[in-house]
């Protein structure tokens, strides 16, 4: 995740960077919670639906296309994280994104595709176009009407220092990203890096929603995913196991060494399963239940393997932290 920001920081920030953000670009915006503004509703003219209606005719024909994640890839579009599994997934094609962001918008060159995980399975539900942060309020209104569409951007992004466990970038407890730093005076006193405006300017077409005011809908994808990487979900009780152990096969692994694991398990796993595996707020207990540490590797490696809507992150974890936070897992009482 940390490659994935600074690489989207370098292409899509860089620019930004060096002309020191161009706060004054004068967009019309208001925000909407603290890590995202939108821009503000114009009146409409007469063109500005028909202008509006060829774009969801392009982005439903470039659906057409590239139907599947296979299809999507042949086409140069890449799994925007590939470390985590969201609910929804941006597939992003490089080439597009630098058009957009020099200005060149082209209806039949989306930025991303975004599929939506359904049981296991992605399924495409739209497609997103995006602009530079440069981009004026004439600009966004040529690519896509003002009255018709609402462009959005991220704002307040804090990025972790090296070696910050995953829990305060994601989840419930997140600090950094979306979570609770939103501005630059927080940012720098737990010593991360501060981006006013991450990505530039994006919209989302939703070409086969039914419902017409859904078409350009803005929360659609940013209520799921923001609430995702928010851990905003419905509240959970962990009763249980909530995958029965019988269920989780084995990944290979190397035997650990348990005291590595401790330091390893406190460092990325204790913040949502809780001390020595108990009593976690956000996860279910891990000590005493009889897990093998092969288990422990595949949930570890795989968290939506068996259940695709899981919340639990995929960690980047090397091989010998696996397993030795495998085999001290296993071990607990
Ligand atoms: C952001 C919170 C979070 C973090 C961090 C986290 N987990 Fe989990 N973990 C969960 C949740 C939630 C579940 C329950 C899975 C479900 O509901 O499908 C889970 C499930 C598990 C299970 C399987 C339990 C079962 O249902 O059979 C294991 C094993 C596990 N985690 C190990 C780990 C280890 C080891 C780490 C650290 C390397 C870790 N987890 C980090 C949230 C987390």
């Amino acid at each position: 995740m940390r490659r994935l920001l600074i690489v989207t920081l370098v292409v899509f920030a860089g620019p930004a960077i060096l002309r020191g953000f161009g706060s004054a670009d004068g967009v019309p915006t208001q925000p909407l919670g603290e890590h995202m503004e939108v821009t503000l509703r114009a009146a409409q003219t007469a063109q500005d639906k028909a202008r509006a209606d060829t774009v969801v005719v392009a982005a439903r024909r470039i659906m057409a296309e590239y139907p599947t994640v296979a299809d999507a890839e042949r086409a140069g579009f890449k799994k925007f994280a590939p470390r985590l599994q969201l609910p929804v997934e941006h597939y992003t094609n490089g080439k597009y994104a630098l058009e957009a962001w020099r200005g060149k918008f082209n209806a039949m060159h989306p930025t991303s595709l975004i599929f939506e995980r359904t049981a296991g399975d992605l399924k495409l539900v739209g497609v997103m176009y995006t602009a530079s942060n440069r981009a004026t309020e004439e600009e966004l209104n040529a690519d896509v009407p003002l009255s018709i569409g609402t462009w959005h951007r991220h704002v307040n992004f804090c990025v972790p220092p090296l070696g910050t466990p995953a829990s305060e970038s994601f989840g419930a407890k997140a600090r950094f990203y979306f979570g609770t730093i939103a501005s630059a005076q927080e940012c720098h006193a737990a010593h991360g890096f501060f981006v006013p405006r991450v990505f530039g300017w994006m919209i989302h077409v939703w070409p086969n929603e039914s419902d017409p005011a859904k078409v350009w809908a803005v929360e659609r994808h940013d209520s799921m995913e923001h609430a995702a990487m928010l851990g905003h979900g419905p509240p959970r009780r962990y009763d249980a196991l909530p995958i029965p152990l019988s269920h989780l096969p084995q990944e290979t692994v190397a035997s650990g060494n348990a005291v590595n694991g401790r330091h390893v398990f406190d460092l990325h796993c204790a913040e949502c399963h809780g001390a020595a595996g108990r009593n976690g707020p956000d996860a279910p207990t891990l000590a005493g239940i009889g897990i093998a540490p092969g288990q422990v590797a595949y949930m570890v490696r795989h968290p939506q393997a068996i259940d695709p809507n899981s919340p639990m992150p995929q960690l980047p974890l090397t091989d010998d932290e696996l397993a030795d936070v495998a085999v001290y897992v296993a071990s607990l009482k």
